[in-house]
């Protein structure tokens, strides 16, 4: 069993920040202890890095990702294996990727397919949600197996009427089920049947550029959505995690609930954070590549984000990484902004532009530990396996140079994707090496990673709840 110990460097941990050394043998973290006491591990070691100056913080896990994902008639830019490779280069170790239900279709065919394309391609380890598009009896069934199976959350959509909509009923009967055995019923809460109303009168209209997709997709419509939703997990009694929160009104729609004690959860990404509605409506279709939904929303929303992630009304920041390259596949959308695919590539930033945070002061260390690590890995069922360092815990570790300052951009990003949707943003603090079980895969601005080397797993049920 190789031994590998990481020496001189800060340990930050969602509840601790100390000085100690940390101990590797195999896949796992097996000691943590004063440098002093450290030093007898050193003859023994295969592989001593010295952190001195550095952070060593658990690996990310992005709970929100779309590999290969089918939409608007293409297909996210990344592959599982491009995808995962580029989350490690950005510090991430575990991702939870979405497999689809196809209409008319089983879950199990669903994530047949999504294995058929993750298994031995990965860099790093991997989970699945599953995607509900069609509930019903079957479907409902289906579900105690796959919870069986490690796949224990679900994602429903009220937005996307005839691609991936549920309608109220669907989303009753899937938390009813959910509530009984145990799976999270995780929600894209936009009102899409009045959305597709604004989109065919905006269209009729000629308002066609990019920016409209953000103003049809009003943010009471996002608030009432995530109302309804809330309401329907109260009567079904099932614990409800909305993702990818963009407004400040559906934010105080959390709020609420969580202030009377319900089991709600909030996601948002750090395109919410760090992006606005001033580049969805960047001249010359540029606006195209900052098209997601929920969408990006002026900029006085962010104030509310960044509060909600202080009080923890927003718990994790997960990217959404959906990726879709400008030339030929945001062009789709050319004269037509309801036929730009959905999404924004991110899952190399994220635990660099949450850093970027700390150093902005809007959120501590150990907050911004809890928000990409720990957080997800209870909400989604890795812990203590993932999100944090702890004897026992996968070596998922990341060394982080707190100083080094970087530029992020589409030339040295590794994600398969035209355009960095933070281009020219500089940030202070970068990823020097990066462990996945055990295994260094990143070090130094080298990649020594392998497709494969990552392995799906079975999640047990939320460990978030209250
Ligand atoms: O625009 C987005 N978010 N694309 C990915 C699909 C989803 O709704 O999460
Ligand atoms: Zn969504
Ligand atoms: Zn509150
Ligand atoms: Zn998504």
């Amino acid at each position: 069993m190789s031994r590998t110990v990481i020496r001189g460097g800060l340990v930050i941990t969602a509840t601790e920040e100390i000085r100690a050394d940390v101990l590797v043998e195999g896949e796992q973290v097996a000691a943590i202890a004063a440098p002093e006491v450290a030093e007898q591990w050193v003859p023994d070691a295969d592989t001593v890095l010295d952190a001195d100056g550095h952070y060593v913080i658990p690996g990310g896990v992005d709970g929100h990702t779309h590999m290969q994902m089918p939409f608007g008639g293409t297909f996210a830019s990344d592959t599982f294996e491009t995808g995962t490779r580029a989350a490690a280069w950005g510090g991430t170790t575990t991702i939870v990727d979405f497999a689809i239900q196809p209409v008319g279709g089983s879950l199990r065919e669903g994530l047949d397919a999504w294995h058929a394309k993750a298994d031995g391609q990965c860099a790093i380890d991997y989970g699945f949600h599953m995607i509900l598009s069609d509930v019903g009896d079957d479907a409902l069934k289906e579900m105690d197996a796959l919870v069986a199976e490690g796949i224990t959350s679900f994602k429903m959509f009220m937005a996307y009427p005839g691609v991936f909509y549920s309608d109220d009923g669907q989303i009753l009967r899937a938390m009813q089920q959910a509530a009984d055995n145990g799976a999270l019923t995780m929600m894209h809460a936009e009102n899409g049947i009045a959305i597709d109303v604004l989109v065919q009168q905006a269209l009729a209209a000629g308002r066609t550029d990019p920016k409209h997709h953000g103003q049809v997709r009003h943010p009471l419509l996002e608030a009432e959505a995530t109302h309804r939703a809330i309401q329907l997990s109260k009567v079904a009694g099932a614990p409800l995690y909305v993702v990818h929160v963009s407004a400040a009104e559906a934010v105080a729609e959390l709020s609420r609930a969580r202030d009377d004690g319900l089991n709600v959860f909030g996601e948002t990404c750090p395109q919410y954070l760090f992006l606005s509605f001033d580049d969805l409506a960047r001249p010359e279709f540029e606006g195209a590549k900052y098209v997601c939904s929920t969408p990006l929303r002026p900029v006085e929303h962010q104030a509310d984000l960044w509060r909600a992630l202080r009080t923890n009304d927003l718990s994790v920041v997960s990217t959404d990484h959906c990726p879709f390259c400008f030339k030929d596949q945001k062009e789709l959308g050319l004269g037509d902004f309801s036929k730009i695919p959905n999404g924004i590539p991110g899952v190399e930033n994220r635990v660099d532009l949450l850093h970027q945070a700390v150093v902005d002061g809007h959120i501590s260390r150990r907050r911004w530990i809890e928000l990409a690590c720990t957080t997800p890995a209870r909400m989604f069922g890795l812990h203590p396996r993932k999100g944090t360092i702890a004897p026992g815990a996968d070596a998922d570790i990341v060394i982080y140079d707190p100083n080094r300052e970087q530029v992020l951009s589409a030339q040295t990003h590794h994600m398969n994707v035209d355009y960095n949707a933070y281009e020219g943003k500089p940030v202070t603090g970068a990823v020097r090496t990066v462990l996945s079980r055990g295994r260094v895969v990143v070090d130094g601005g080298e990649y020594l990673g392998q497709a494969g080397h990552g392995r799906f797993q079975r999640r047990d049920t939320c460990q978030y709840l209250i």
